[in-house]
């Protein structure tokens, strides 16, 4: 039977009385475990609050491009500018990416490794994001697993479970500078596991590991006979003691792909350039047909913009090391302001400095602020009331803890900060 419906434009069509499409249920759930889910739902209710004149403090995204003290280097500009100007980027690309960019990036990591990598090694994509698409993709079977640390970035989780494997968790020990529990690792994995994830300098979690601690996973995986998925993407974005150790440096130990971007260490997101990289001087990832899987995969998605892949090895030569410098300047100095400050707020308490990329992981006691449920309850309301976006824990898989983005302009933090210690104080228990 067929209904009729009026358009707005006044005709009116036949209908079929139902529409074959039914939803996948699966699909619809995974937007609570994406951190664009989240902050929407956040920054939904700010939109109906008044405001004030005040600015919105945004310390819940990793992407401080819009801060003018974050503006990328004027080398990376012009290599894009150079690469559209010339013309010869207006084709596709090759659905591996285009080989000088490949062979740029190659050069530019293997200055960090012990072996050197060849451009087959590099597989562009549409920044990191993709990456972790393709692989997710990639090591899917029924039945697999992957085993995903916690707190974690849970794009990994979402892309996992949206190619029908499972996502183990293996747990971060705050106590210990969030490093991975060996122990659990080892406690989750059986024979259908298939990789697992680190993300060093991490998210959420400001840690960096030590070659001691990374040597530790290297030699896990390789008993477990799992990959390695090293999330890269802050890569030398570190202000503290440690240095950064690329996990590739223990390729020869257990294979490791290397996802990585420019997102990040040149600040342009938005330029959506990213790698798969096979660290894997043993050729384990050839003979199991993993390069063989990257590689139909490639055939059938879609790749970064052209003009971006061909700005590639200009960007990568001339960027100034001053820029980096300048960059890691202003990230230490909002670092040590955020812990400075938090360390001055009730209901807080961090348990430890980070030394890496953009973030901090704070524990909330909610039993101690009036009228809080729990992380996202506060982060709504804080959001509300004070114009200030942090993320709850539990867009990273840890309930009552908040994340902090202190990679904003200094002077913007401080009054984020100040707004944060207001907005408890307000809330605090009154003591009996
Ligand atoms: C851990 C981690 N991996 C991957 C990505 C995605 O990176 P890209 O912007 O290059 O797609 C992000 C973005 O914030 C991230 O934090």
């Amino acid at each position: 039977m067929e209904k009729s419906a009026s358009a707005s434009n006044g005709v009116v069509k036949a209908v079929p009385a139902s529409w074959n499409f039914e939803p996948n249920e699966t699909l619809l759930g995974l937007t609570a475990l994406s951190v664009r889910g989240v902050l929407g739902r956040i920054k939904a209710g700010m939109v109906e609050a008044d405001g004030g004149g005040r600015p919105v403090v945004p310390m819940g995204h990793g992407d401080p491009s819009a801060f003018p003290c974050f503006r990328t280097a004027a080398e990376a500009v012009d290599a894009v500018t150079g690469a559209l100007q010339s013309g010869e980027y207006n084709s596709y690309a090759t659905c591996v990416g285009l080989e000088p960019a490949r062979r740029s990036i190659a050069q530019y990591l293997s200055r960090d490794l012990p072996y050197t990598l060849s451009p087959d090694d590099i597989y562009l994509t549409s920044g990191c994001a993709q990456a972790i698409e393709i692989i997710c993709s990639v090591l899917a079977r029924p039945g697999a697993n992957i085993l995903v640390p916690r707190p974690g970035y849970l794009f990994y989780e979402a892309r996992a479970v949206f190619n029908g494997m499972e996502a183990r968790y293996f747990d971060l020990l705050p106590e210990k500078g969030w490093e991975v529990d060996i122990d659990c690792v080892q406690a989750l994995a059986d024979k259908n596991t298939v990789a697992m994830v680190i993300v060093n300098p991490g998210n959420p979690c400001g840690n960096v590991y030590t070659y001691e601690h990374l040597a530790k996973v290297a030699d896990t995986a390789r008993k477990l006979g799992i990959f390695v998925i090293a999330d890269e993407v802050y890569a030398h974005l570190t202000f503290g003691e440690r240095k950064f150790v690329p996990m590739g440096v223990f390729g020869a130990v257990a294979p490791v792909f290397t996802l990585g971007s420019i997102s990040k260490k040149w600040v342009v997101p938005g330029w959506r350039l990213g790698w798969i990289v096979t660290n894997d001087p043993n050729g384990v990832f050839q003979m199991t047909k993993v390069v063989g899987s990257i590689k139909s995969y490639l055939d059938i998605s879609s790749d970064p913009p052209t003009f971006v892949q061909g700005a590639i090895p200009n960007l990568l030569e001339n960027t100034k090391e001053e820029f980096f410098q300048k960059t890691i300047k202003i990230i230490k100095e909002s670092a040590d302001i955020c812990w400075e400050q938090l360390k001055g707020i009730n209901a807080i308490t961090c348990p430890s400095k980070p030394e890496g990329s953009m973030f901090v992981m704070v524990k909330l006691d909610v039993s101690c602020l009036s009228d809080i449920k729990d992380d996202m309850d506060f982060c709504c309301r804080l959001a509300k009331e004070e114009l200030v976006v942090v993320l709850p824990g539990c867009a990273v898989g840890y309930k009552d803890w908040l994340r902090i983005t202190f990679a904003i302009d200094p002077s913007s933090l401080e009054d984020g900060l100040h707004r944060l210690k207001s907005f408890c104080l307000r809330y605090k228990k009154p003591t009996k």
